[in-house]
């Protein structure tokens, strides 16, 4: 029988366990995957113990205070702090999450912290997000104005005329569950899809970006972006298992956003 087993230099080994000095009055133990390039390491587990009492209520307070207090090499991203700018995206108990949306007290037992899964690590908590990013930027993922004459004169006269490019609440009604999402690739690094074929496979965070610029009325290039996603590997690697949705902290449902965009391609091309 074939036999696999991982290279000797990725087993996670049992790491450092700080222990609270002070007497907690309320204690918490937290379990975070550290890993650092420059060490030539096995990647390990550190055991950190926090007094709740002490602390803010999220999971992203838990770890600035580690941070801050007990070991300032735990490395990790974080900006908002309040779920806008998506950098916190971590697994945490086992779900792909924002930690700054964590409850601490959602989690009954120790707090296991890990990084997105499936993704590059360049170091602890912080993912490798180039080649997500890269495909996002294959999308276009701005405004598109078509260059022919009828345009460029319809706009030099509103330019002149100094007008916006208005849009009517229903059409700006049709972008609500897209806008809001904060790119943190939660979905898509819980997507079995992604994981084997990450390399061509756009994923659910970039397919729903894709289609907040397909239904956006003031862009002229909706023909022309269905076309440009509509591969087999591209697109036709979702196979509607609905992890994406499931992990969204934010509430959104990029499985539906790849329905639609599929059905667009249907009906349309
Ligand atoms: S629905 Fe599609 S994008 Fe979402 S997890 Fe499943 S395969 Fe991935
Ligand atoms: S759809 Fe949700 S999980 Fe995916 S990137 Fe956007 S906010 Fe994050
Ligand atoms: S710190 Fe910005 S989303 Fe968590």
């Amino acid at each position: 029988m074939v036999e696999f087993s991982l290279p000797m230099n990725s087993k996670v080994v049992e790491g450092i366990s700080y222990s609270n000095e002070i007497k907690s009055e309320d204690p918490k133990k937290l379990k975070i995957y550290r890993w650092d390039p420059e060490k030539k390491q096995n990647p390990r587990i550190d055991t950190y113990e926090i007094d709740k009492k002490e602390c803010g209520p999220m999971v992203l307070d838990a770890l600035i205070k580690i941070k801050n207090e007990v070991d300032t090499t735990l490395t990790f991203r974080r900006s908002c702090r309040e779920g806008v700018c998506g950098s916190c995206a971590m697994n945490i108990d086992g779900v792909n999450t924002l930690a700054c949306l964590k409850p601490i007290s959602d989690i009954k037992k120790d707090i296991k912290i890990y990084p997105l899964p499936h993704m590059r690590v360049v170091k602890d908590l912080v993912p490798d997000l180039s080649n997500a990013y890269k495909q996002l930027k294959s999308i276009n993922p701005w405004l598109e104005r078509k260059k022919d004459q009828a345009i460029n004169e319809l706009e030099t006269k509103s330019s002149q005329r100094k007008e916006e490019k208005k849009q009517s609440p229903e059409k700006r009604a049709k972008l609500d569950g897209k806008w809001e999402c904060v790119l943190c690739f939660c979905c898509t690094t819980s997507c079995p899809s992604y994981w084997w074929n990450g390399g061509e496979y756009l994923g659910p965070a970039t397919l729903l970006q894709a289609s907040r610029w397909i239904e956006e009325s003031r862009d002229n290039q909706r023909k022309e972006r269905l076309k440009k996603i509509n591969d087999s590997m591209k697109l036709y690697r979702c196979h509607s298992i609905m992890n994406c949705t499931r992990s969204c902290p934010k509430g959104l449902n990029p499985a539906k956003a790849i329905a639609d965009i599929k059905k667009a391609i249907v009906t349309e091309l």
